[in-house]
């Protein structure tokens, strides 16, 4: 995949990536995982996570030091939020890094990190000013291993389980002052404006996953004869691919229209947040009901169905869950609406919340 250039697909050529778009990132994503979704997420967190806000917060120096290793496969990152107290309340961090001559000492503990055992790198939200909340949250660079940071137990995970997830454990861990990432207190803003993008990512992934189960439902359905003539031919089956087929239309091309928004540089994070929403829950949905067309070998691990049906879960609930993606959405269209009737544009509204002082680079 690094030889490919599909582990650093938007990163522009001088350093080292493939300088493609969004929208041929999201292509990507959705193949890769139609055939494994593990390795979709472990490419999209690589791309969206773990490259994008490096890319778009870090210096100069940041940059040739913490991308080109990660563009061929040689090397992958990961990002670090949650918490094992927090996951969608993410301005909650308890993970805190203090300054320490010219070092920053971090504490805490970071949950459900995807790469972790793989990661040569991290990029980890702390609290560096506790009375300011979320704007006295930080970002910064760390090493991976690195002393003072360790690998908690690899989680048994119901599905997506070629990829690793587990606990970064900080205690005492020291790195140079200079591996802030953006400015000090922008972290939640870093935070939110990588998820709107990694959210395509993962929109993306749950296509391939969507469209692997359909494909395996319609194979199934031609080849499976029951009152004398296959599947495909009784309208109680016809109507679960019609609808399937529908369903995953309409979610590529709400992918497809955040990817092409992000790449024509408009505001994205409700449509990132419609796409996630729209594809996780048709991929649920397909998944199940490509199951339910092939019965009992839907059931065994024989046929990859009931792996679709695994690894479609997760997709609900990772890089913000549906009800998060909610409320994303009714925040913007609320405030959409709120600019409209006042004829006043609010610059801090979720849509035009880029956060062009934070990027040093
Ligand atoms: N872009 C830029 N800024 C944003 C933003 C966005 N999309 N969303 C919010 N902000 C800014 C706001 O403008 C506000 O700024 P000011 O302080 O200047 O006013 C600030 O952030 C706080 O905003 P809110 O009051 O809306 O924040 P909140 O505390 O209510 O939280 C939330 C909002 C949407 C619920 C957010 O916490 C969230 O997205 N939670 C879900 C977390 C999540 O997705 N975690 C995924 C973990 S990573 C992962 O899953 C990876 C993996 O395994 C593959």
């Amino acid at each position: 995949m690094g030889a490919l250039g599909l582990l650093a697909m938007d990163v522009p050529e001088e350093y080292s990536g493939a300088g493609l778009d969004y929208l041929a990132y999201s292509i990507a994503v959705e193949e890769i995982s139609r055939g494994c979704a593990s390795t979709g997420v472990i490419m999209s967190v690589n791309n969206s996570l773990y490259l994008g806000p490096v890319l778009k917060f870090g210096s100069e120096e940041q940059k040739h030091k913490w991308i080109a290793p990660f563009t061929s496969g040689d090397k992958i990152g990961c990002f670090a939020l949650s918490e094992p107290g927090n996951g969608s309340d993410a301005g909650a961090a308890s993970t805190v890094a203090s300054l320490d001559g010219d070092e920053w000492v971090l504490n805490g503990t970071k949950a459900w990190i995807t790469n972790a055992w793989d990661a040569s790198a991290v990029v980890v939200f702390a609290t560096t000013d506790k009375s300011q909340k979320h704007k006295g949250i930080s970002a910064f660079l760390v090493p991976m291993p690195t002393p003072g940071l360790s690998l908690g137990k690899k989680e048994d995970k119901l599905g997506i389980r070629a990829s690793s997830t587990a606990n970064l454990i900080f205690e005492d861990c020291r790195i140079p002052k200079a591996n802030l990432l953006g400015q000090l207190g922008m972290g939640f803003k870093i935070a939110m404006q990588t998820l709107d993008t990694g959210r395509i990512g993962i929109a993306s992934q749950a296509l391939g996953i969507a469209q692997a189960a359909l494909d395996c439902a319609v194979d199934y359905a031609e080849k499976r004869v029951a009152f004398g003539s296959p599947i495909t031919k009784l309208q109680a089956i016809q109507f679960k691919l019609a609808d399937m087929a529908v369903a995953l239309e309409s979610a590529r091309l709400l992918t497809w229209r955040a990817a092409m928004l992000k790449d024509s540089g408009k505001p994205f994070t409700k449509e990132a947040a419609m796409a996630k929403l729209a594809a996780s829950e048709a991929a649920t949905a397909i998944s199940h009901q490509a199951i339910q067309i092939l019965g009992g070998m839907g059931y065994v691990t024989e046929m990859p169905a009931e792996r679709h049906y695994r690894d479609a879960r997760i997709t609900e609930i990772y890089e913000g869950t549906s009800e998060i993606q909610r409320l994303v959405i009714a925040v913007v269209i609320t405030q959409d609406k709120a600019e409209q009737k006042t004829g006043h544009h609010d610059v801090s509204n979720t849509q035009h919340r880029e956060v062009a002082a934070c990027g040093t680079g």
